[in-house]
């Protein structure tokens, strides 16, 4: 089955054709134009903004998505449907029921978190169930637990904001820029802790309660009191590889540690990560490590760079689990949900 897939959710605008019959996704193209050079002189995206430049991507990429074929042989076309901001979302949806209509054929709204999640079966490795995936975006934390294809249960998320987003805002308060996740990534890389002669300890919020939610707001105050007062005392440019350090350390010991514990209580057989946040090399490492070392025999996978962030890769593999279970919507049914949930 030969899927299109288009994703307007944020700020990338993004195609993809991708190939599979269950067994092996083959990626044919995954066409990505990302706004971020825009938002990011605003400081973050700005939704009237997004959907304006969404509206002249969006047939340009998906002209270079079908590339010379063109329309011959798609089966379906899968678009993100929510959650994200509506009027980016409107964008894709309009364009993927035209083309549905257009073409005759069938049309699949996929949950945008559900797509990130199925970037884990775009590396053809067997993924066995029970699944646990810790999703990490800029609007969601949550320890999702799988028993099967399209069987999803909440079993934690965060009580106030998102792990992208305690990067996205740590790192405002430090003066990096937009999006804020590579940003504090790129500044923790030049510190060592050998070298240091200064580290602000900050706080891990909710590491050791019993339930598997999480709590990012009270590390992002955490982080503007330091700032405001290490300001008086330092020069911000020698105090920034430190911060950035330590932030990106208390998320990662926040997310490995209730993910572990939630894989060792649902006696998982699979655990994985999704989201833009899974893109950050420190939470890869110590996923793989924590895995090694305290649940050996258990299976893991990560997504390759380039499907943790938004793309239509991702869109288009959940979509294929939906057209095989010929779970479609028609043209006319289709709706976007902004705060759609898992
Ligand atoms: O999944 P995504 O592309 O869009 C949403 O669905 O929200 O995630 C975007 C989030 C942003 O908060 C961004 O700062 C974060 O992912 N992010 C990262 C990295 N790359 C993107 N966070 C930490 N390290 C990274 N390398
Ligand atoms: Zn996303």
């Amino acid at each position: 089955m030969k899927i299109l897939g288009i994703e307007t959710s944020c700020d990338e605008t993004s195609a993809a054709v991708v190939l599979s019959d269950g067994r092996n996704f083959e990626v044919k193209s995954n066409i990505v134009s990302s706004q971020i050079k825009i938002h990011a002189k605003y400081g973050g995206v700005v939704p009237e903004v997004a959907a304006r430049i969404h509206v002249e991507a969006i047939l340009p990429v998906v002209e270079a998505a079908l590339g010379k074929d063109g329309a011959k042989k798609i089966d379906a076309v899968a678009v993100a449907a929510g959650p994200g901001l509506i009027t980016s979302l409107l964008v894709g949806n309009e364009v993927a029921r035209i083309l549905s209509y257009l073409w005759k054929k069938p049309l699949i709204g996929v949950n945008h978190m559900e797509a990130h999640i199925y970037a884990n079966w775009l590396l053809n490795q067997k993924i066995n169930f029970p699944v646990l995936c810790l999703v990490v975006s800029g609007g969601h934390t949550e320890l999702i637990l799988m028993r099967g294809h399209g069987k999803y249960e909440v079993i934690g998320e965060t009580r106030d904001d998102a792990a992208g987003e305690c990067f996205d805002k740590t790192a405002k308060i430090l003066g990096l820029g937009y999006p804020g996740g590579p940003a504090i990534a790129a500044e923790a890389a030049k510190f060592t802790v050998q070298s240091s002669w200064f580290i602000e300890k900050l706080p891990r919020p909710m590491m050791a309660t019993p339930d598997f939610d999480f709590s990012f707001s009270g590390l992002k105050t955490a982080v503007l009191y330091a700032a405001r007062d290490l300001k008086n005392k330092y020069k911000m440019e020698e105090i920034i590889p430190a911060m950035a350090y330590e932030i990106q350390e208390a998320i990662v010991d926040v997310l490995i540690a209730k993910t572990m514990k939630a894989a060792k209580k649902y006696n998982v057989k699979t655990v994985m990560l999704a989201g833009g946040v899974s893109a950050n090399k420190r939470l890869r490492e110590r996923f793989v490590e924590a895995m090694k070392k305290e649940l050996p025999g258990v299976e893991w996978s990560v997504p390759p760079f380039e499907y943790c962030t938004d793309n239509a890769a991702m869109v288009a593999a959940a979509g294929y689990f939906h057209a095989a279970k010929k779970d479609f919507t028609s043209w006319q049914k289709l709706k976007v949900d902004p705060n759609w949930e898992l």
